[in-house]
């Protein structure tokens, strides 16, 4: 028999189960497989409180799932320990979220080097240089200096995009990035996310109760009831 070609996967998740245990157990995810390829696009959708984010937590190594196996670029994060999820969490993952969580005693560039600077102290000039261009590229170029209370929503969450992508990230973790956009915007911050993936080839994971969002992604994953289907 053929040696099956073999895949290579940012993200292999196999028997993914997630309780909450508050006042009264809640089981959010009943056994989650999901494999995403290196450069794909996927797009969550599913009602609101179905577990897109517990499941977005878990592959980011946020949280951990109550049973079953995560590996993120080939690495099992349940026999990793701290340092090396925190080095996972800081070089092959990028994270958006519907708020931009920016920093507003920073500025709009310092704050998109804000995982260099945590990692060098000074970042290197050479990543300067490329976030800026990166910055320039999605439309901030003028904006380098200005703090974030005083850039528009989708310039905030542009700079929140390229912050993500800063270390280089091989999958970026965004949860509703748009949720909080009006349409035009959203379009365009979506627009922007797709550029990405296609010119850098990082995979994106992104959660969006956008129907038309969803339909352009290269795949529709839907949660309901704890489990996980191919397509809307
Ligand atoms: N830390 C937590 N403790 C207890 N219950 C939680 C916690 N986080 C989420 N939940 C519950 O788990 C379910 C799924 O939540 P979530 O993953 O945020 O859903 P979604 O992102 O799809 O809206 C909801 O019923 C929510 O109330
Ligand atoms: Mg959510």
């Amino acid at each position: 028999m053929a040696e099956p070609t073999k895949v290579d996967l940012v993200v292999d998740a196999v028997g993914l189960r997630k309780t909450y245990f508050g006042a009264r157990p809640l089981e959010v995810l009943h056994g989650i497989d999901l494999r995403i390829a290196a450069g794909e696009f996927v797009a969550i959708i599913g009602q609101s409180g179905s577990g897109k984010s517990t499941l977005l937590n878990i592959l980011g190594a946020l949280d951990r799932p109550t049973d079953g196996t995560v590996r993120i670029d080939g690495v099992d994060l349940a026999t990793a320990d701290e340092d090396r999820l925190a080095e996972l969490r800081n070089h092959s993952i990028g994270f958006v979220f519907q708020f931009h969580f920016l920093l507003d005693e920073f500025t709009c560039l310092e704050n998109a080097l804000m995982p260099l600077a945590i990692e060098h102290g000074v970042p290197p000039a050479e990543d300067v240089e490329r976030i800026t261009e990166l910055l320039r590229r999605v439309g901030l170029g003028d904006r380098l200096r200005n703090r974030p209370s005083m850039l528009s929503g989708g310039e905030a969450q542009r700079t929140a995009i390229v912050r993500a992508l800063a270390n280089r990230p091989r999958l970026v973790l965004a949860d509703e990035p748009t949720g909080n956009l009006d349409s035009k915007t959203t379009t365009e911050v979506y627009a922007l996310l797709r550029e990405l993936n296609q010119e850098t080839g990082v995979a994106f994971v992104m959660v969006t109760h956008n129907d038309d969002l969803a339909a352009q992604a290269d795949r529709i994953l839907r949660i309901e009831d704890g489990s996980l289907f191919e397509g809307r």
